[in-house]
């Protein structure tokens, strides 16, 4: 099992360090934490297994704003989130984009969370299968892949995906793509356990949750025990 803390724009060195201090993680969880990019440096030396929020497709260049992998591995970062909704939506990720992300940073030696998901209305429109085979069928498997099955509407809103249409979607994506699938949106203490009890659920990509070290904690929990 794979639970990542997805942290976003929250959290800077000193309230890193206060977090590391106050989180211990269960035997049995490969557990990652995703800084911004100013508390890399900081979660690395506190001892988590730590992954940036994006990575770029080149080693360097002018690319005003990105970050590259061997940037990343000269810090101790062991991987990268790459395709979030939010990069996809309010920056203009494109499928092709990260698909060259995640394929250069495999490349580098980077883990890589890779995020897929349809929006409120594809699925509303009858086309969350569309989607998803549209944003899986530009990735190649490797063995430090991992995808996020995120459903937009799910994500930072409290409402999660049933056990069972998470399953369903997992099950496809395995369908397309041998990778292990991590649950994402709204994944919280209380909910982690019947997710996670899914088999084609791999673990799971924590937003809200993971900012506090006792409910990421109580997540961690969950999956040990799963
Ligand atoms: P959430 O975020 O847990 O706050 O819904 C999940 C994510 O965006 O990865």
């Amino acid at each position: 099992m794979l639970i990542a803390g997805n942290w976003k724009m929250f959290k800077g060195p000193g309230e890193t360090e206060e977090f590391a201090r106050a989180f211990s993680a269960p035997d049995g969880v490969d557990v990652v934490i995703a800084p911004p990019f100013t508390s890399l440096r900081e979660a690395v030396a506190a001892g988590l297994q730590t992954f940036a929020q994006n990575v770029h497709w080149a080693d360097e260049g002018a690319f005003t704003g990105e970050i590259s992998a061997p940037m990343l591995k000269e810090l101790g970062v062991a991987g990268a989130i790459v395709g979030h909704s939010e990069r996809r939506q309010l920056f203009g990720e494109t499928d092709d984009g990260v698909a060259r992300r995640t394929a250069h940073a495999l490349e580098a030696g980077l883990r890589i969370i890779a995020c897929v998901g349809e929006s409120e209305a594809e699925r509303e429109a009858g086309e969350t299968e569309a989607v998803l085979r549209r944003q899986v069928s530009v990735l190649e498997p490797h063995e430090q892949l991992v995808i996020a099955y995120e459903p937009v509407w799910a994500i930072g809103t409290g409402r999660t995906a049933t056990p069972e249409l998470a399953q369903e979607a997992h099950a496809l994506i395995k369908s397309l793509l041998d990778a292990p699938v991590l649950y994402g949106g709204s994944v919280k203490p209380d909910n982690a356990a019947e997710l996670l009890a899914q088999p084609d659920v791999d673990g799971a990509l924590v937003g809200g949750a993971s900012l506090d070290p006792d409910s990421f904690g109580a997540i961690c929990l969950a999956a040990s025990r799963s």
